[in-house]
């Protein structure tokens, strides 16, 4: 399977950083943001990407990844998102070509995690997956309301919402089916003026073809100063050279 990192938008909630570089270029630890999804795609075998790019400092990627050989990435591919802020699908749609009619799995380019996807990949066939995570404040993302009579179904998931229908957070990584591509072109922006993940999820639980997976282990977006720090704190702490820090 081929893989793709959406790591477009402005990272707004990071000014003044991302003033002077992107998101995804700003350092977890010892490494950029956007290493991280790299290599989860790698260790679970992906090593054909795509990385979907915006806004003032997209060309500073190139300085960063060259052709990805370092990571173990044997093909890799750059895609640019005029529309820095018009949605994670918006980005989505530009590996089209990329994913060449197959099945794809999308990881978001702030999103740091240390679990193992690849029973996953392996077992995809058709439709969709998302990948969740229990949270303590699942207001901040899509949040999936499941079935009660038959909790491995969700039955739709609702964009930040103010009563969450249960305490798991979609996260940012998904697998798709070729046909991911034809929903986002019949979906229309939202009231930010962006095409939302979210809607296309909605259109597979819509055809019964939605799947879910939890994800094993330790997941983060990094896109503000509390979790930018909470990353940089735990893999400090896993790579073995913990921070201390004094309240
Ligand atoms: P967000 O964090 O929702 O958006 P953002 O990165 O623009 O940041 P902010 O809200 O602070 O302005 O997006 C999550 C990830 O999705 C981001 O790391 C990159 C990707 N993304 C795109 O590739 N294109 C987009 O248009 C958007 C909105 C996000």
């Amino acid at each position: 399977m081929k893989g793709v990192i959406l790591a477009g938008g402005l990272g707004t909630r990071l000014y003044p950083l991302t003033y002077a570089t992107n998101k995804h270029l700003l350092p977890v630890y010892n490494q950029p943001m956007i290493f991280y999804p790299i290599q989860t795609l790698v260790k679970a075998g992906i090593t054909e990407i795509m990385i979907v790019v915006s806004g003032p400092h997209s060309g500073d990627f190139i300085h960063v990844l060259k052709n990805g050989k370092e990571f173990g990435i044997t093909h890799l591919e750059y895609a640019y998102q005029e529309k820095p802020n018009g949605g994670i699908a918006d980005a989505l749609a530009l590996a089209e070509d990329f994913a060449d009619s197959g099945a794809i799995t999308v990881i978001l380019g702030d999103n740091t995690t240390d679990a193992d996807i690849s029973p996953s990949i392996k077992s995809f066939k058709e439709g969709a997956l998302v990948f969740v995570k229990k949270v303590s404040d699942p207001t901040r993302f899509g949040v999936p309301k499941f079935d009660p009579s038959d909790n491995k179904k969700i039955l739709e998931i609702l964009e930040k919402p103010k009563d969450p229908p249960s305490d798991f957070a979609v996260t940012g990584l998904y697998i798709y089916d070729k046909n991911v591509f034809e929903h986002i072109r019949n979906c229309k922006p939202s009231g930010r003026g962006e095409l939302e993940i979210t809607d296309v999820n909605n259109v597979y639980i819509q055809k019964g073809q939605l799947g879910w997976a939890e994800l094993d282990g330790y997941w983060l977006d990094a896109g503000t100063y509390d979790t930018l720090l909470q990353a940089n704190v735990y893999w400090s702490k896993k790579e073995s050279a913990p921070v201390k820090i004094s309240e």
